[in-house]
């Protein structure tokens, strides 16, 4: 049997390295497909030394564009490899462009297509990480759930029980396999920064950063918080775009996008944690940092119930309260159960046991509620 796992941003290459891995170890043969979504090195080559990720077996260098034109060139892309190359299965993680477009493909060319980090729904239907998890899950035969909340989404949408797979977070295998590494590194010293002493920011997700008369508030509170603590803010490429040079507000600190094991160091020693993205919120949760989410809903609302996350938004007096309540020690530290470093061992299992040459299944009528319903479905937890 041979397995395709698809990585194309950031946020992939951790989700996809514990699969591999313990795919390899039950020898399987495995593809490594880079689709070349991020490319820069801070983006993409740092994270393959950082996390002792192989280099890709296959690049497809698509780069930047709208929504439908990456999708489309990986889409072309990927079709053109798995006919030269084909697969039994095809593992997409996540939920960016690459995921979407990756699982449709799969799906076409006939491979059992497996989604890692199935069923979570922020219900924002103006997040394109939403259409793109959404699709990703109505295309795939096997559905890895991070928790049970994902888990359930899933069953409520019609997903059938034998489709659907409590695995637990990939996610959290890399972290807690890289945590020492990363705490050896001296990046503290290099910023110059006490643990405990900063905060740690990052935003980039569009509803943040693409509109100045949304981002350049939010940075105004930022600025005002940082009176009381200073920020370091790795930039992501999107936010650096959107600045275009123009200064931030004193005591924030704009630096470079981060190697993974340099972010995990100063994520560990942060006081808390101001963020957009999904990985940050549960990175929080497993460290046990408190961690402040600039977003009206999270996907991700087992680290708001069993972790250390709050939902602010990006109204000043909320953000405000969450960052006295993080500062005062009042955001209680919890972890979500099957979080433990064995999801992809789990994962690798279900796969393995695949028939290889398995045609999917005819029965065309599974998730046979996903779709309108969802539509009207109510913010999730915030
Ligand atoms: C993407 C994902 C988002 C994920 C994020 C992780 C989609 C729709 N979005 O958002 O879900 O949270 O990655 O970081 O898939 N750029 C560079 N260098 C790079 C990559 C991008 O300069 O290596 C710049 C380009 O100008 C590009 C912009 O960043 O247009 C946005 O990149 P893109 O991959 O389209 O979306 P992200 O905002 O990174
Ligand atoms: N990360 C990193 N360097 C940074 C910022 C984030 O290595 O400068 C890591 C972070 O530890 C997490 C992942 O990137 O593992 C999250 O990716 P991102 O926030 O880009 O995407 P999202 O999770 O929101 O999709």
């Amino acid at each position: 049997m041979k397995v395709a796992c698809v990585a194309g941003a950031r946020p992939n290459f951790m989700k996809v390295k514990p699969v591999l891995d313990a795919l390899e170890a039950r020898s399987v043969e495995t593809l490594l497909v880079h689709t070349g979504q991020h490319y820069d090195a801070l983006m993409s080559d740092v994270f393959f030394d950082d996390l002792r990720l192989r280099k890709p077996d296959r690049y497809l260098g698509v780069g930047s564009g709208t929504h439908a034109e990456q999708t489309a060139r990986v889409m072309t892309s990927f079709e053109q490899l798995l006919r030269e190359e084909p697969v039994d299965v095809v593992v997409v993680v996540g939920d960016v462009n690459s995921t979407l477009a990756a699982a449709v493909v799969g799906a076409k060319q006939g491979a059992v297509v497996a989604h890692v980090e199935a069923g979570l729904r922020s219900r924002d239907w103006r997040m394109p990480e939403e259409v793109n998890r959404v699709v990703a899950d109505r295309v795939s035969d096997l559905l890895f759930a991070p928790s049970e909340d994902a888990a359930e989404n899933l069953r409520n949408e019609g997903y059938r029980d034998d489709q659907i797979h409590l695995a637990g977070n990939v996610m959290v295998d890399t972290l807690l396999a890289a945590r020492t590494r990363a705490l050896e590194r001296p990046i503290l010293a290099t910023l110059g920064v006490q643990p405990g002493t900063y905060g740690l920011v990052t935003l980039h997700r569009p509803e943040n950063v693409d509109t100045p008369d949304v981002l350049l508030p939010l940075l105004g509170i930022l600025g005002e918080l940082a009176v009381d603590l200073p920020l370091l803010l790795p930039a992501h490429p999107r936010l650096r775009a959107a600045l275009g040079g123009s200064p931030v507000p004193r005591g924030i600190r704009l630096l470079d996008p981060l190697g993974y094991l340099d972010f995990v160091a100063l994520e560990a020693s942060a006081r808390v944690v101001l963020t957009d993205s999904g990985g940050v919120q549960e990175e929080t949760t497993m460290l046990g940092v408190p961690c402040l989410t600039l977003r009206g809903s999270t996907e991700r609302p087992v680290t708001v119930t069993e972790g250390t996350n709050v939902v602010v938004g990006r109204d000043p007096a909320r953000v405000r309260l969450g960052f006295r309540r993080a500062l005062n020690g009042e955001i209680e530290v919890r972890r979500p159960a099957l979080w433990d470093g064995r999801a992809g061992e789990r994962i690798a299992d279900v796969i393995a046991a695949e028939r290889p040459g398995r045609l999917r299944p005819t029965d065309l009528s599974r998730a046979s509620a996903a779709g309108p319903t969802l539509r009207s479905v109510p913010a999730a937890t915030s």
